[in-house]
């Protein structure tokens, strides 16, 4: 691997003094270089463990009887609480489970797990043995969990048997044996955590109880990994049907995870931080497992919803209960909280006074959702904006420190504020300029990324390079679009490309295109994110049925839509789908996405030039509006 020197000084002055916070077993010297897929490392040379950073460390320095995780389940109604002395001892006879699986350091290992313990302790047992862990949303179909299957090829697979959600139990098994059969690889062993809901049946000599392999495990040690091992790889969604398995680094990452802790967040050793998000997610990988416990925080795992579980006071009863000090999770939380209780009277049953901020990310913060969250609570309230790609926060409002606090510089609605230092963040237009204050364009990166972000796309280079770092030289394409005022507050106004935000959770459409495609009554279709109320956005399919086909709309839509959920998930919550005589195409037979966006979204449409025949734009209008449809 080459070395060459990046020469950014006071960039990598800043990192190398970050780095300094981390209790590496071999300190880096060689901050920044770049290596052999074109790409930059940070601290090639150290030498580290996340699991000992999270956990023994803290151990060490006599903090071993303080809580590391809270385990809140209104769906189970459990709550457990686990001290870093104890997850310790979880965490290190969980890689020796996995150690007598013949899992070693490199080896993948997919987690398929609801929001339990044992999904926190899975992944901290991969990072002690230097193993690479791959976690699938517990709400993915068994088809999106065999891609995922096929592309990690994991020696083992952790799962549950089953998850819960609102007043349902959802078996995983069914799905994890069904994805394993249509996946060309095969685990050699899975490790299913039984829950009482649901006996998961075994499959002989494949099959093990996570709580009989417990039993008898003995506790292994950390093994030390080079900065620039793999951690884990996340697969997001991209603009075809196949995920990107963003691979992320140990040394960087830890770094990262340290310096957002106390600088993004203020939280302090001791404190309680709060992510209700998901595992399966960036967000809980970050700030649910390893920036809270690398930071000597107690972090809180919570198995329900915001609301119905049992109410709209769920998170301000969690926040009260453990004196929670930071909440983090996605406006569309919120928004499903404040259409339930819109006048806040549960937040007024519980003391929040331990709580001192709210952040927010996953989608854009809407300005009513702001004022309403700034107005009941009368707390800070921050939008900061990132991706599974960065793995942390590109730009948030900056903390500054008050007596024994901090509070934040003053937020303005509908920005994600300031671009976090490390993150070189310009506006171009099409050609890759800078374009002027309060223009919109493509948001990019200047590279180099700080420490943290993805290292590569997992076995694909060069989708990594094509992605985003082709088609401006230098930078790195988010994806989204937006601007910067005169005043230096960013604006992310939504994706550039065919991705869309439902719920919070980031999907393709261009996969559930795909997956309609497959469908023998569909000549072709497009799938468009609209605007919702609770969601942020929900995909619309639109399908032209072939020729000859006999179906009611109604039948053939029902049809549709199940497959989507049969493939994808339920998540995808594709619930609207015309069907339609024809698209719009250019003369070359392409799509006209954007322009389909725009008439959906009610902006001035733009019809291409290229367009084949015009009038199918009248035609779409009157059907959209006929659907209402049109925003
Ligand atoms: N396992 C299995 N199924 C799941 C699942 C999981 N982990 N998560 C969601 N689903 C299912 C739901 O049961 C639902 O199924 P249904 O259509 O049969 O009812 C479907 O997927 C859609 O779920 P969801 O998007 O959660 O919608 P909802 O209407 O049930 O709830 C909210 C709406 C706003 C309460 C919910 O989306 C929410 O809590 N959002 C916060 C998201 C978040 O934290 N994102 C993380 C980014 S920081
Ligand atoms: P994910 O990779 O799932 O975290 O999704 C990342 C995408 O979510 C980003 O590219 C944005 O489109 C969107 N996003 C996340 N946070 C914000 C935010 N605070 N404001 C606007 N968009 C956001």
């Amino acid at each position: 691997m080459s070395t060459q020197e990046i020469t950014t000084e006071s960039n990598i002055e800043h990192w190398r003094e970050q780095a300094k916070l981390v209790s590496w077993y071999k300190q880096p010297q060689n901050i920044l270089s770049t290596n052999d897929i074109g790409w930059h490392d940070w601290f090639a040379d150290g030498e580290l463990n996340t699991s000992y950073l999270a956990l023994d460390y803290h151990i060490e320095q006599g903090r071993g009887d303080e809580t590391a995780l809270i385990y809140d389940s209104p769906v189970t109604e459990q709550k457990i609480k686990y001290t870093y002395a104890q997850l310790k001892t979880e965490v290190a006879k969980f890689a020796g489970v996995l150690q007598s699986q013949n899992v070693s350091k490199g080896d993948r290992v997919l987690i398929y797990m609801p929001m339990i313990p044992q999904a926190a302790i899975a992944m901290l047992a991969c990072a002690r043995l230097g193993a690479v862990h791959s976690v699938v949303f517990g709400g993915f179909a068994a088809n999106e969990l065999a891609v995922r299957i096929d592309d990690a090829k994991p020696t083992v697979v952790v799962s549950a048997s089953c998850g819960i959600e609102i007043n349902k139990v959802i078996p995983y098994k069914p799905l994890l044996d069904q994805a394993i059969e249509v996946a060309e690889h095969k685990p050699s062993s899975c490790v299913i955590f039984q829950r009482p809901q649901v006996s998961a049946e075994l499959t002989a000599n494949r099959d093990y109880a996570w709580q009989e392999l417990m039993s008898t495990a003995s506790e292994v040690e950390p093994v030390s990994v080079k900065s620039t091992d793999p951690l884990y790889i996340l697969y997001t969604s991209g603009t075809t049907g196949k995920p990107k398995g963003v691979v992320r680094d140990n040394g960087g990452h830890a770094v990262a995870m340290l310096y957002s802790m106390k600088n993004i967040y203020g939280m302090r050793t001791g404190d309680t931080f709060w992510a209700a998000s998901d595992v399966g997610w960036v967000v809980g990988h970050s700030y649910i497992v390893y920036g809270p416990l690398m930071a000597g925080c107690s972090t809180i795992l919570y198995e329900g919803k915001p609301i119905k579980t049992p109410d709209a006071g769920a998170f301000w009863r969690v926040c009260a209960e453990y004196n929670v000090n930071a909440l983090f999770s996605a406006p569309t939380a919120f928004r499903a909280i404040a259409k339930e209780d819109p006048n806040g009277s549960l937040i007024q049953e519980y003391d929040l006074s331990s709580l001192k901020r709210l952040y927010l990310a996953g989608e854009r913060l809407d300005p009513a959702t702001y004022y309403w969250l700034q107005e009941k609570t009368n707390l800070p309230v921050i939008d900061h904006w990132w991706q599974t790609e960065t793995g942390w926060a590109i730009a948030t409002t900056p903390l500054q420190a008050e007596g024994d606090d901090f509070t934040p510089l003053k937020t303005k609605a509908g920005s994600a504020g300031f671009p976090v230092t490390g993150f070189d963040v310009q506006i171009l237009d099409a050609h890759g300029k800078q374009v002027p204050a309060e223009q919109q364009g493509t948001v990019a990166i200047k590279l180099p990324m700080p420490p943290g972000c993805l290292a590569t796309i997992y076995n694909d280079v060069d989708r990594f390079h094509s992605g985003y770092l082709n088609t401006y030289p230098g930078y790195y394409i988010t994806g989204d679009g937006g601007y910067i005022d005169e005043e230096g507050y960013l604006f992310i106004m939504g994706r550039t490309d065919d991705v869309i935000n439902v719920a919070g959770h980031r999907l393709s459409t261009g996969e559930m295109e795909e997956v309609l495609s497959e469908h023998s009554a569909v000549a072709e279709c497009a799938v468009v994110g609209i605007q919702c109320e609770l969601k942020g956005q929900v995909p619309l399919g639109l399908v032209v049925i072939k020729n000859g086909i006999e179906a009611s709309d109604n039948e053939l839509s029902g049809e549709l839509k199940q497959k989507i959920r049969n493939d994808i998930g339920a998540i995808a919550s594709l619930k609207d789908l015309l069907i339609i005589e024809r698209l719009p195409k250019t003369r070359s037979g392409k799509i006209l996405r954007k322009t389909l966006r725009q008439m959906i979204d009610g902006q001035q449409v733009e019809i291409p030039s290229t367009i084949d025949d015009p009038e199918v734009i009248k035609e779409l209008s009157a059907k959209f509006k006929q659907n209402k449809v049109m925003a």
